[in-house]
């Protein structure tokens, strides 16, 4: 299979990248900016192709010491690259050219002006629509001839504060920006191509023809990615992997653990595979319950439910930071599941395995690109426990090659009913992070049945697939109102409901005033603690798509 290599140099878009590219039927991996050219190489045997190289954008310079630098063989290798943004600044500083910063960040759409050359120059089909390109490069084009003089304008996405200043030897540049930057350059002789905008942002006009120009029209990669084609993949390399040693799964409940469990289950020896479950107190109404049905209906045989709701609560008590409540709520996770794993008697050789995520990864600055920023701390990527077990080599991530919609489709292969593929992400810290302030059981109750109020007209009002993720969210407020004719004073809820492709950026879900108004009147009147409820309008970013 064909296979495009994305170097992380820490961009918050790296990852779109790849999916963007995915979506197009090619497979592709992120692996850390620095990697060696070894490890670049090194699933050539696997029955990978490598086709070619994507250098991602970076928060860095690439003239200051903390610049991530790539292995400077990837020059040399003779792999078609293409550099985005840091990348392209990248390729042009390790070749001899001159990159400064800019007296202003530019930031958003930026028309650029291409000159017609940048297709027919590289007579490669770089930005050209690659539904006419064959596996040998040749694209059936309409259009103006090779060599005629023209220009074409669209709005690119940028976010940047170097630039380029000068070229290094046998770069042109072929697309420039409004601003009078360079934009678009490749390079004379070799496959090599950069753009200063972000391709893979969905606001860029042209981003996916840029992509599949590249990929289809220089690459000459062949479509063989799929979902089905990856899950035997999977398949056959965890049970290499796992033998016949046990194997421990931590499960949250949501639908990414869920399908680790269902592919542990059905690839390997069901009495092998041990599942262990920690109900915190701080879950969603029912949670618990649904769980063991959706497990069990999997063909769970060894299903470890650990109810620690006391031990929660009063970890938390008096704690109101935010961070501080997360720094609780995992080491208190990572405490008991040491402690309950004692008990369970497995033989030192077990493997450990996890739902994460790609996203997991780089949201927690962790795995995939060194030095990607951390935004909040993820407790399900980095316990102790699960570092050792990385160390020893027995830490098994069956989906850490997978985006949240990857993993429904794999979840819809593997027969998981679609309440369960289709149901909201829910953070590990739960209402522990949706109870502002102080965590209580008190508060814990009313905000579960606010919720499911929420959750439950979601579905009546057929909305709830058309929300990529909807909660209720209990405030530290209490606000006056009346009910009968006795004076109130109770809580205030907000109600959160976004659109997004993959939690990274988020848009306020547009609810008609109607569904809001009658959902707002259930809850006030169903849920007599609270006495007032809001909806929050706020897009990620600015805000995070949590409130804490
Ligand atoms: P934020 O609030 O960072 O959330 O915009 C992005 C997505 O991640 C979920 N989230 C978490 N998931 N452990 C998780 O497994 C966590 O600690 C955590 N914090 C946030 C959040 O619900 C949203 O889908």
């Amino acid at each position: 299979m064909d296979k495009i290599l994305i170097l992380d140099f820490g961009s918050q878009t790296t990852q779109l990248i790849g999916r963007r590219i995915r979506e197009l039927g090619v497979y592709t991996e992120i692996i850390p900016g620095d990697a060696d050219l070894e490890a670049i190489l090194a699933d050539q045997d696997a029955g990978y192709s490598l086709r070619g190289l994507i250098l991602s954008g970076s928060p860095e310079s690439v003239y200051t010491p903390t610049g991530p630098v790539p292995d400077q063989r990837i020059y040399r290798c003779g792999l078609p690259l293409l550099g985005i943004c840091y990348g392209l600044q990248r390729i042009n500083f390790d070749n001899g050219g001159e990159v400064k910063p800019l007296p202003r960040v530019e930031y958003g759409g930026i028309q650029v002006r291409v000159r017609s050359g940048w297709r027919s120059r590289e007579g490669k089909g770089f930005g050209k629509d690659p539904r006419g390109a064959t596996r040998s490069g040749a694209v059936s084009r309409k259009g103006p001839k090779s060599g005629r003089k023209m220009t074409e304008t669209f709005t690119a996405w940028m976010s940047h504060g170097d630039v380029l200043t000068k070229l290094g030897p046998g770069f042109v540049e072929v697309g420039t920006s409004e601003t009078g930057y360079p934009a678009v350059v490749v390079h004379r002789e070799k496959p090599w191509y950069g753009l200063q905008f972000h391709p893979e942002v969905s606001h860029c006009q042209r981003g996916t023809e840029i992509l599949s120009s590249f990929v289809f029209g220089i690459c000459r990669c062949k479509k063989g990615w799929s979902m089905g084609a990856h899950m035997e993949a999977v398949r056959t390399s965890l049970a290499a992997r796992a033998g016949s040693a046990p194997v421990l799964l931590l499960i949250s409940g949501g639908v990414d653990s869920t399908v680790a469990a269902a592919l542990l289950l059905k690839t390997l020896d069901p009495d092998q595979v041990h599942l262990m479950y920690i109900d915190t107190g701080l879950m969603r109404q029912g949670e618990t319950g649904q769980v063991r049905a959706a497990l069990e209906q999997l063909g769970a045989r060894h299903l470890h439910i650990i109810m620690a709701e006391e031990e929660f609560l009063s970890a938390l008590r008096g704690k109101e930071n935010p961070e501080e409540k997360r720094k609780t709520i995992g080491d208190l996770f990572i405490r008991i599941q040491e402690r309950e794993l004692q008990g369970l008697g497995l033989p030192e050789d077990y493997f450990l395995a996890q739902g994460t995520l790609y996203t997991d990864l780089i949201e927690s600055g962790k795995g995939i690109g060194k030095k990607a920023h951390v935004i909040k701390s993820h407790h399900n990527v980095g316990s102790p426990l699960v570092e050792a077990k990385r160390r020893e080599g027995r830490i098994i991530e069956p989906l850490d090659r997978l985006y949240k919609d990857e993993v429904r489709a794999l979840g819809r292969l593997l027969g998981i009913s679609p309440t369960v593929i289709d149901r909201h992400p829910f953070p590990g810290p739960g209402l522990g992070v949706r109870i502002l302030g102080e965590v209580t059981k008190e508060k814990c109750d009313i905000l579960r049945k606010a919720d499911a109020i929420f959750m439950e007209e979601l579905k009546n009002r057929r909305l709830y697939d058309r929300i990529w993720q909807a909660f209720a969210v209990l405030l530290p407020i209490r606000s006056v109102g009346v009910a009968g004719d006795v004076r109130r004073y109770s809580w205030v809820l907000a109600l959160r409901a976004i659109t997004s492709t993959d939690g990274m950026t988020a848009d306020v879900y547009p609810f008609p005033p109607q569904d809001l108004l009658e959902i707002s009147t259930r809850i006030t009147n169903t849920v007599k603690d609270i006495g007032r409820v809001t909806y929050d309008i706020s897009s990620k970013p600015p805000a995070t798509i949590e409130w804490e």
